[in-house]
């Protein structure tokens, strides 16, 4: 068996001492465990992990991520592999554009996350919850998972693009559920990952299946939208007004799907895991529930949140932000070199993987102590951000490309966590907790994860 040292020669930086083999099964059986075990043993600078066809190099050195993200965050793009696995869903929206056309795109999006539009979403935000809550009233126990994706797709789409998908929630659920589960069987098997989309292979096959079940219903949206030549002030009207200042030329409708499946999936995934994993350390931790209900009673008694209450609501935040430590639901970003270069002594290709493991960062002890607990009374007195070094805490990534949704999520989140927990308690089916964390391309939990629902 050959190994990984010869496919990394070129790079004089520390090397994975596994095969190609080995290496690609570990990274589809438990690829947590295999970030881990890679800093464990090779620490956390630049490493070179060889899978089959494809040289990955993992980085969990927070001033180098630094590096990568910020001060030559220009020198680097997102790379080939993850366009091309998925091409079907995000095409060229502005998740994966490069470029003065990502830059286009990126401004004429930002003023929808303006921090004073954004506080306009609050009170749907909220009332969504309420209805979600309301369709509780008569349930036992739920699909923690499925809720809170129903949910969070519900608020973005309609604030966002002032369109009820209610009636199409189950539809879009499947659908996303599929092509996140295909993409995820994909990235654990790089020899797939490398496949050239055309070819009808299964995973290929449920991709496309998944995207075609979508794709219907953002056509009608744009269709819809156009056809009314109503301008809504949402970011729907935006796209489908903006003309290049030089040539006059309006989005094409494939772009403007683009933007809008990427808006739908970005906008939506990452907030439903993080919420289904609040739930879950809630239920795993009384002390951490019974202060988050303390300061829900005084904060809010009975009536409902608002985009004011959230100065006061500390401890709702630090719940949060230790649960995007915990569970980045972004667990890792890649890049690629947009040329060849150098890169601490050693010499990197277009064609390597950069994975930028906000996972491990996260659980370093270096950075955090008593790290593999979940304590949100770290974040409580603002001392820590303070302490930690640039990029130890990246749930929203760093530099130009950061998460365009950052604020549009946390506030998001705490109002939702606020008003759920406002109303109920979650416990596992007696009392027995199987969650599972599984890593498709975010930290998700292995379905189904029923959750008792306790009326407060
Ligand atoms: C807890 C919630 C969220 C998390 C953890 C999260 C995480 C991230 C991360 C890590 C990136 C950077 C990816 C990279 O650098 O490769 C990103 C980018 C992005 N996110 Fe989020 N996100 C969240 C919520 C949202 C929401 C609510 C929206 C939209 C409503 C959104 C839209 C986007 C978009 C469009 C990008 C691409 C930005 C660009 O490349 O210019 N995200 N997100």
């Amino acid at each position: 068996m050959t190994n990984t040292t010869t496919a990394a020669s070129d790079l004089s930086l520390s090397k994975f001492n596994a095969s190609a083999f080995t290496t690609a099964r570990l990274m589809r059986e438990d690829p947590l465990a295999l970030f881990r075990r890679v800093q464990r043993e090779n620490g956390d600078y630049v490493v070179t992990v060889a899978l089959p066809g494809l040289r990955t190099i993992i980085v969990s050195d927070p001033d180098m991520v630094h590096e990568i993200l910020v001060r030559r965050s220009d020198e680097f793009v997102k790379p080939e592999l993850g366009k091309k696995m998925l091409q079907s869903a995000f095409g060229n929206g502005i998740f994966f554009s490069e470029g003065d056309f990502w830059k286009r795109q990126r401004k004429l999006a930002q003023p929808a996350f303006h921090h004073m539009r954004i506080g306009k979403y609050a009170t749907d935000m909220v009332a969504h919850t309420q209805k979600q809550l309301q369709s509780w009233a008569n349930q036992k126990s739920i699909l923690i998972d499925k809720e809170t994706h129903a949910l969070t797709l519900k608020i973005v789409v309609d604030a966002l693009f002032k369109t009820d998908v209610t009636e199409h929630v189950e539809l879009i659920g499947k659908s996303m559920h599929a092509l996140s589960t295909a993409v995820g069987d994909q990235s654990k098997s790089i020899v797939q990952a490398q496949l050239p989309n055309w070819l009808p292979t299964s995973i290929n096959r449920r991709k496309k299946l998944a995207a075609d079940q979508m794709n219907p219903l953002i056509r009608q949206m744009i269709a819809d939208r156009r056809a009314s030549a109503e301008d809504r002030g949402d970011l729907l009207s935006m796209f489908l007004q903006v003309q290049d200042a030089d040539t006059g030329e309006r989005m094409s409708d494939q772009q403007v799907r683009d933007e809008l499946m990427t808006m739908f999936i970005a906008g939506h995934e990452t907030s439903a895991l993080a919420l289904a994993w609040s739930l879950v350390e809630l239920a795993r931790h009384p002390e951490v529930e019974a202060k988050l209900h303390a300061e829900i009673d005084s904060v809010l008694g009975d009536r409902a949140a608002t985009l004011d209450d959230l100065p006061k609501l500390t401890y709702t935040q630090a719940v949060i932000k230790e649960i995007l430590r915990f569970y980045p639901p972004a667990p890792f970003l890649t890049r690629s070199p947009a040329q060849p270069m150098l890169f601490h002594g050693g010499q990197l290709r277009t064609s390597d993987l950069l994975m930028v493991l906000a996972y491990t960062i996260h659980h370093d002890a270096r950075w955090y102590a008593d790290s593999e607990s979940f304590i949100p009374e770290r974040w409580l007195d603002g001392e820590l951000e303070k302490r930690l070094p640039k990029c130890a805490y990246l749930p929203f990534g760093t530099g130009p490309r950061v998460c365009i949704g950052n604020g549009f999520a946390q506030m998001e989140m705490a109002l939702v966590l606020a008003t759920i927990a406002q109303h109920y308690k979650l416990r596992f089916p007696n009392g027995i907790d199987k969650v599972e964390v599984m890593l498709n391309l975010t930290l998700s939990m292995k379905p189904p994860v029923e959750m008792e629902l306790i009326q407060r």
